[in-house]
């Protein structure tokens, strides 16, 4: 790769969510072991420009590794990112930012004693701190909140905010970095209904403008709900990747748990009219219970 960090960091961002081109991410063949144990077996899966992708699995299948390969903050054992067919170096974070993919993780990454506007701008890991250009910036922050819905002082201390509106400051900054996909992990588990169903109309308002969005979550009707495209993993196999429309919570689960329902919950057979007796009983009771 021929940037570095620096020049990385004084490139001039995108305007707030300007559509990069867009273009599929796909992953190739990832392999990951952590010590002697392999939690990832060579996935392979594309995620199409403009699309809501649900990733979907038991506990421990392997999602949120994944996402951390495709965004730099783990590192597979073998395996290739490509970005429109062409592959890049995903190394760091740092790296992942750099070709416009960001990940909102399970554990947020904001800096509590900085200000909204400082974290969507700086970014975390940022020395640009004495250069913020205050007046330029409010005014993207301003534009990017429109753009969103979002209503955040940009001026409040972000460890005084809730949760959900920290999540709020980290969608801005991924959106304001023009980011081509988004990794959500888990995002609903800290939100109320109506702050859900808020983030869900968001998701697909930012695959309309061409974005990829992956939304890991346990959450099968909101996945069915909001996805195009649902990909299942089990025991860090790639078990499936579908329209999510050829789904229901059922199928996913089935194929989550690797049993058909039919397996997990065997469906008895009919009795005859005419089937013969094998017990009968009467006057049976047990307190208020029979
Ligand atoms: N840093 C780590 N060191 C060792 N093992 C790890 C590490 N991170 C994850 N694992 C293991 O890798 C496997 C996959 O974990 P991962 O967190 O990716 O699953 P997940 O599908 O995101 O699960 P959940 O639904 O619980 O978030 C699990 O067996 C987990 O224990
Ligand atoms: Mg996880």
């Amino acid at each position: 790769m021929s940037a570095t960090p620096e020049t990385r960091h004084d490139a001039r961002p995108p305007r707030p969510g300007a559509a990069t081109t867009p273009e599929p991410v796909t992953l190739e063949h990832v392999f990951k072991s952590y010590g002697g144990t392999q939690v990832l077996h060579g996935i392979t899966v594309e995620f199409a420009p403009g699309s809501v992708h649900g990733l979907v699995g038991e506990n421990g299948a392997g999602k949120s590794t994944l996402m951390k390969i495709l965004t730099g903050v783990e590192r597979p054992n073998a395996g290739r990112i490509l970005v429109g067919g062409r592959e890049i170096s995903v190394k760091s974070p740092a790296d992942a930012l750099h070709h416009q993919l960001s990940i909102i993780s399970q554990e947020l990454a904001t800096v509590p004693a900085r200000t909204v506007l400082e974290n969507v701008f700086l970014g975390a890991w940022s020395s640009r701190g004495g250069l913020l250009r205050q007046g330029q910036d409010r005014r993207r922050f301003t534009e990017l909140c429109e753009r969103v819905g979002f209503q955040l002082d940009p001026d409040r201390q972000v460890g005084t905010l809730t949760i959900a509106e920290q999540q709020q400051v980290e969608i801005l900054r991924a959106v304001s970095r023009g980011s081509r996909l988004i990794v959500m992990d888990e995002p609903t588990a800290v939100l109320t209904t109506s702050e859900t169903q808020a983030l869900l109309a968001l998701i697909r308002r930012l695959a309309a403008d061409g974005v990829i969005v992956i939304l890991v979550s346990h959450f099968l009707e909101e996945v069915l709900a909001v996805c195009d495209t649902v990909t299942v993993l089990r025991d860090g196999r790639h078990i499936l990747t579908e329209p999510a429309e050829q789904h229901t919570p059922d199928s996913l689960v089935a194929a989550m748990a690797g049993r058909s329902l039919e397996l997990l919950f065997p469906e008895l057979p009919e009795l005859a009219e005419d089937a013969p007796v094998v017990l009968e009983a009467r006057g049976l009771s047990r307190g208020q219970a029979v």
